[in-house]
């Protein structure tokens, strides 16, 4: 496998995604998955499976192990390319954990208590029930965006706040140590990157919902997906109409159906008018599984390879360690810890 050269001025981006379900669903793929496609040819991209921010909540080894494989074959079949980007898992990379507890001890308590991702996810099940690593989760998101020195990360909108907070980290590290770490800039893309769930449209789409009736899954059967997206939730009146205050409904799956096609939403909007919902829900099962069904076919391809899988991945590590190992180089210096080749080894 070669290995992706960058060409000096092009910028650094970052993303993850958990390997935590069975499939990515269309909030993950619309909001940050389907935009890190053409980003491997503009930008020097890493790309990262967070099975060490998986963990923060219990998981099966078996079906972590799995899940972190279908997750690979998904990226590889939106159409990530190795040989432009740098797929891995995060596991493969120990600077990960070395530099969140760094960073971890810059962080305030009170600091990392206020972000809204731990308190609704701890909330659910309790202080007693929720993890220590729950508690550090943005801390070790900090660490894997800074030791890229990543310039930008391409997420939802969900995750604007952990972004902030990596940012207040990276200053407050380089204001204690001296320059060091790269101030990254959140890349979100208005409409997309919020998709609603489908049954309660006030509500982001989300792998942990109580029901997952108003979830498309990427590797959902195609009988599923027409279902969920014929029974989606829509507003009173039957006009279809781009009204995000009082057609959420509505609006989500135009919203969804523009990004799927290319068509802009007034264009969709227009065709079905006041011609009532039904048409729309029929015509945007359809675009969901012409999605849904190559993408399906190419991910089942990757899986019957296991072996291969896992060398892609352990390329994409190996290149990845070079570059988290020389900013760890860096900031053990800066932090004062005793530092040399006779003492640390070749990293
Ligand atoms: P995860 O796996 O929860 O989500 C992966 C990506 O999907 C986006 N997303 C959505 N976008 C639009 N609408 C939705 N309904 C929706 N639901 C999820 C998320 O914003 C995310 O971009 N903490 C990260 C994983 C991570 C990471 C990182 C990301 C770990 N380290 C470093 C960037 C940089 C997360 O929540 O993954």
């Amino acid at each position: 496998m070669t290995a992706p050269t960058p060409a000096p001025d092009r910028r650094r981006i970052l993303s993850g995604i958990q390997p935590t379900a069975d499939s990515f669903h269309l909030g993950n793929y619309l909001g940050a998955v389907s935009r890190w496609v053409p980003m491997q040819d503009s930008a020097d991209a890493f790309y990262m499976i967070a099975d060490l921010h998986a963990i923060t909540v219990e998981q099966d080894p078996a079906v972590l192990r799995h899940r972190t494989r279908v997750a690979a074959a998904q990226l590889l079949a939106v159409g990530l390319d190795p040989a432009k980007c740098t797929l891995f898992v995060q596991s493969q990379v120990p600077e990960h954990a070395e530099l969140a507890w760094i960073l971890g001890c810059l962080t305030g308590f009170g600091e990392a208590g206020r972000m809204t991702q731990f308190k609704d996810k701890s909330s659910k099940v309790g202080a007693e029930r929720a993890s220590v690593g729950l508690f550090t989760y943005p801390v070790l998101q900090a660490a894997d965006i800074l030791l890229y020195r990543a310039n930008a990360v391409p997420v939802g909108e969900d995750q604007r706040q952990h972004l902030e907070l990596t940012r207040v980290l990276a200053q407050r590290f380089n204001a204690r140590y001296g320059p060091t770490l790269t101030v990254p800039e959140p890349e979100m893309v208005k409409g997309i990157a919020k998709i609603f769930d489908l049954q309660n449209p006030t509500a982001k789409m989300s792998k942990s919902a109580d029901s997952q009736a108003g979830v498309i899954d990427l590797l959902e059967d195609p009988k599923s997906l027409r279902k969920k997206v014929r029974s989606a939730v829509t507003d009173s009146g039957h006009e279809v109409a781009i009204d995000p205050e009082n057609k959420p409904g509505v609006t989500n799956l135009l919203v969804i159906y523009s990004a799927l096609t290319g068509r802009s939403m007034e264009d969709i909007a227009a065709q079905y008018g006041d011609s009532g919902y039904g048409g729309l829900k029929v015509d945007l099962a359809e675009v969901v599984v012409e999605w849904a069904t190559p993408i399906q076919e190419r991910t089942r391809a990757y899986l019957e390879d296991p072996a291969a899988l896992d060398s892609v991945l352990a390329a994409g590590a190996r290149r990845a360690r070079e570059v988290a190992a020389a900013t760890m180089a860096d900031v053990r210096e800066r932090t004062g810890f005793l530092v040399g080749t006779s003492l640390m080894g070749t990293a």
